[in-house]
């Protein structure tokens, strides 16, 4: 049916400013110039993609200064090891594209720790290979981009595709984001959505928590505008002769959108659900889920602690927000645990017996499974819990 069941990134169509009534089309200013248009599609031309009316072309460089290289030192590529790692004792740094820290990584995704002091507000930003997941663990703030401004705040998931140019702009210094970039398409999961793209009565979100781009202002604006452009694990500092901002109108799928963690309506059951239920985003390379305070399991038997698992075929990363968790026994806010796949994992001693008989959970973490293993970099073994791996062992 078309490309319905290949509907990528957000299946919402978006409009914002001012288009012409049909694309392609004469689309003047009131000075009887031309405005720009631009198709931003992905997959070639096979995929979700939108349309941006510029008040200039896109296409004016003045200058490529020299590239820098951002790509992730590999400390550890082969690992059977149970890790922890202290996600806060990654140091605030005051500019935001060097606060992003990778930790783990592989050939589907990186996972960065950033705790950005400073908005940015000399350079604007792109990722031109993958699509990025900010995690908004502490701090306030706007995602700035020429689709419009997106307000943020704690437990926001920003969902930026790639190509778009962004600003980051925070309301104070304090802040800490967990950062996905995805080389594969970030979709929805697809057993939540119809044959038109729309979120089933059993999806845990729906439509109505997705926030999208508003208050579009169009910076029509000539000067010198550089963007950093990320690809292949260098920079590339570009100069533009126009304001990235100057849209005056878009239409289309492809934008950036935020979903609150707070806004997942967790599935609970009678007896323990497994992690799937969790699944809040999916790609072909990994699934991320969100553990969202719930009402536990009401079988009068029931357990509530999960179960010993092996990860088969899977890592395991759980980096951990807010409230107790469960199944460990001391964790705490921004740390990160790996349980590689190969080996099995479970709760901690004492926390199976624990968990009987209680009837709710306020712990709330963000969990990502790769399908192919991840490696650690030099700044993760810097931050690592070296004993880890024996916290299992009965005191
Ligand atoms: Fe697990």
């Amino acid at each position: 049916m078309f490309h319905l069941l290949k509907l990528e990134l957000m299946p919402i169509y978006h409009t914002l400013g001012s288009i012409p009534s049909k694309r392609h089309t004469i689309f003047r200013k009131a000075d009887g110039s031309l405005y720009a248009e631009e198709l931003v599609s992905t997959h070639g031309f096979s995929s979700a993609y939108s349309l941006v009316y510029h008040c200039h072309p896109p296409t004016i460089v003045k200058e490529i200064r020299e590239p820098y290289d951002v790509s992730p030192k590999i400390a550890r590529d082969r690992h059977l090891k149970h890790t922890s790692l202290k996600g806060f004792k990654v140091a605030p740094k005051a500019d935001y594209l060097e606060s992003r820290t990778p930790i783990l990584v592989n050939a589907d995704l990186h996972i960065s720790l950033a705790a950005p002091q400073r908005s940015m507000t000399d350079y604007f930003y792109k990722n031109s290979q993958a699509d990025e997941v900010v995690f908004v663990h502490e701090g306030k703030g706007s995602l700035l981009t020429g689709y419009g401004c997106l307000p943020f705040g704690p437990g926001d998931y920003l969902v930026i595709p790639r190509g778009t140019i962004y600003q980051m702009h925070f309301e104070e210094i304090n802040n800490r984001l967990f950062i996905v970039e995805s080389f594969d398409p970030i979709l929805t999961p697809k057993r939540y959505r119809n044959e038109f793209g729309q979120l089933m009565e059993h999806s845990p979100y729906c439509e109505r928590d997705i926030r999208k781009p508003q208050d579009l202002q169009t910076f029509d604006q000539k000067g010198d505008f550089e963007v950093r452009i990320k690809k292949q694990g260098l920079i590339y500092p570009y100069v533009y002769g126009s304001h990235p901002f100057d849209f005056v109108g878009w239409d289309g799928y492809h934008y950036p959108w935020a979903l609150s963690i707070h806004d997942f309506m967790p599935i609970t059951g009678k007896l323990h659900q497994p992690p799937p239920i969790h699944q809040t985003f999916e790609t072909h390379a990994f699934v991320l889920c969100s553990f969202c305070p719930r009402m536990y399991d009401y079988h009068p038997q029931a357990i509530p602690a999960p179960y010993n698992h092996s990860n088969v075929d899977s890592d395991e990363v759980l980096y951990y927000v807010d409230g107790d968790f469960m199944s460990r026994k001391s964790v705490e806010r921004g740390q990160i645990t790996l349980h590689p796949g190969g080996i099995p994992h479970g709760p901690h001693p004492g926390t199976v017996e624990k968990s009987i008989g209680q009837t709710k959970t306020d712990e709330l973490a963000v969990m990502i499974d790769p399908f192919r293993p991840l490696m650690l970099t030099e700044e993760a073994l810097a931050i690592e819990d070296p004993d880890y791996y024996k916290s299992w062992m009965e005191n």
